[in-house]
C-alpha cells in the first residue's frame, strides 16, 4: 500500500511516500521544511506566519516528494494527514491539499492524530511487541499513554501546563539563547555540571503520571533575576536533569505499576541526549527494553503520520471531504 503522508501542524511542513507491506515500512521520500528561522525572531511559534507559510511550501515539497520516490500520483492507495492536535490555521493547510489529492485520484483520506503520530514514530525503524508505555515528549506534547495496539492508545498522565519542549524554549528564551530551546540547552549542557544549581523536580512527589514543567521554568527565572552569579552551562546542565529525571521516574513508575517491559520515547525531546543516556541507564540496570525512533523522526514529519495513517485506516477509520481538524487530543484515559 503506497500513502502520501501531510503533516502541518505546527512550524514544519512535512511530507512523505511510504510503502507499508505487512507491518513494515519503506520510506520512499520524506522532506521536512522547517520554518524555524521565520519564527526565530519571535522567540516563539507565530501562528499567522505559519499557516501563511505552510501555503505557499505545501504544493512544491509535495512535488518534490513524488519527484524524489520516483512516484506518480497514478500509483497512490491512500492519502494520510494530522488533523489535529496544533494549530488550527496551520492544521487546514495540510487537511485540504489532502482533501485535494484524495478527490482527485478517489482514494482514502485518513485523519491521523500527531500525538499518536509520535507515538508511533519508531516503527518506521523497529517492531518493539505491545504492549508499550509510550512518553510523547515535543514543543506541544508531554504524555504518558499504555499503547496498546497501534490503534489504542489509553492515557496515564500528560503536563498540567507546560510541555517539557515548551520548557526548554521558554527557558532559552529567558537566558537569550534563541529559538528551538532544546538544541541549544543540550549543547550547552554537555559542559555543564548539573549538581552546582539546585532545582526542583516537579510533581516527582505526586501521585498519579501527570507533570509539570512551569515552576522549572519560574526556578530558572528566579535565578537569573536574583543577580547571583552562576554559569549558563551548569545551568542548562541542572535544568536539562531536572527535566530528565522527572521524565524518566515517572515513566518507571508506569512500568512497574502496570508491570510492563517495554518503553517507547518520541516527540521532538526524545532527540535529546542526556534524556536517552538516563532511559539507557536505567533499561540496563532495570532490565527493561527501550526504544527511540531517530532523531529525524522525533521530531515532526510525515513518516509517522504515513505510518498511523495505515495503522487506523486498517482498523477501518477514514473520513469523508468533511473532515475538520481540532486543536487539542481526546485520548481514552487508562482504566487504573
Ligand atoms: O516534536 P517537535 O518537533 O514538535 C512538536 O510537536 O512540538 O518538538 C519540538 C520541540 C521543541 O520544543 C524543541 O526545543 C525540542 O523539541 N527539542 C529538544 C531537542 N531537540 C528538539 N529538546 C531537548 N533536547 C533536544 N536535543
Ligand atoms: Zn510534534
Amino acid at each position: 500500500m503506497r500513502i502520501l503522508a501531510i503533516e502541518t501542524s505546527c512550524d514544519e511542513t512535512a511530507v512523505a511516500v511510504v510503502e507499508a507491506a505487512g507491518d513494515t515500512f519503506r520510506v520512499l521520500s520524506h522532506l521536512v521544511a522547517s520554518q524555524v528561522a521565520l519564527h526565530r525572531p519571535f522567540g516563539g511559534v507565530v501562528p499567522e506566519i505559519a499557516s501563511r507559510k505552510h501555503l505557499e511550501v505545501i504544493y512544491p515539497l509535495t512535488r518534490r516528494v513524488l519527484e524524489e520516490a520516483g512516484f506518480s500520483l497514478a500509483e497512490l492507495d491512500l492519502v494520510a494527514v494530522t488533523s489535529g492536535p496544533g494549530l488550527v490555521g496551520a492544521l487546514v493547510v495540510g487537511v485540504s491539499m489532502a482533501k485535494a489529492l484524495a478527490f482527485a485520484r478517489r482514494v482514502p483520506l485518513v485523519p491521523v492524530d500527531h500525538v499518536k503520530a509520535h507515538s508511533l514514530a519508531v516503527l518506521a525503524e523497529e517492531s518493539p511487541r505491545f504492549p508499550w508505555v509510550s512518553l510523547v515528549v515535543s514543543g506541544g506534547h508531554t504524555a504518558l499513554f499504555v499503547v496498546r495496539s497501534p490503534v489504542e492508545h489509553y492515557l496515564l498522565g500528560h503536563t498540567r501546563d507546560d510541555a517539557a519542549g515548551e520548557a526548554f524554549d521558554k527557558v532559552a528564551k529567558l537566558l537569550g539563547l534563541g529559538y528551538p530551546g532544546g538544541p541549544v540547552i543540550s549543547r550547552l549542557a554537555e559542559t555543564g555540571d548539573p549538581s552546582r544549581i539546585p532545582l526542583p523536580r516537579p510533581m516527582l512527589d505526586h501521585p498519579g503520571y501527570d507533570f509539570s514543567f512551569s515552576g522549572l521554568k519560574t526556578a530558572v527565572l528566579h535565578l537569573v533575576r536574583s543577580g547571583r552569579a552562576f554559569a549558563v552551562q551548569d545551568l542548562c546542565a541542572a535544568f536539562e536533569a531536572a527535566v530528565a529525571e522527572v521524565l524518566v521516574e515517572k515513566t518507571l513508575r508506569a512500568l512497574s505499576d502496570l508491570g510492563l517491559s517495554r518503553v517507547v520515547v518520541s516527540g521532538g525531546v526524545a532527540a535529546n541526549r542526556r534524556l536517552r543516556t538516563l532511559f539507557q541507564e536505567e533499561a540496563r540496570r532495570r532490565g527493561f527494553e527501550v526504544y527511540f525512533p531517530s532523531p529525524s523522526y522525533c521530531t515532526d514529519n510525515a513518516v509517522m503520520v504515513a505510518i498511523s495513517g495505515y495503522f487506523e485506516f486498517k482498523a477501518g477509520n477514514q473520513a469523508s471531504l468533511e473532515l475538520d481538524v481540532y486543536a487539542r487530543s481526546q485520548f481514552p484515559r487508562y482504566p487504573l
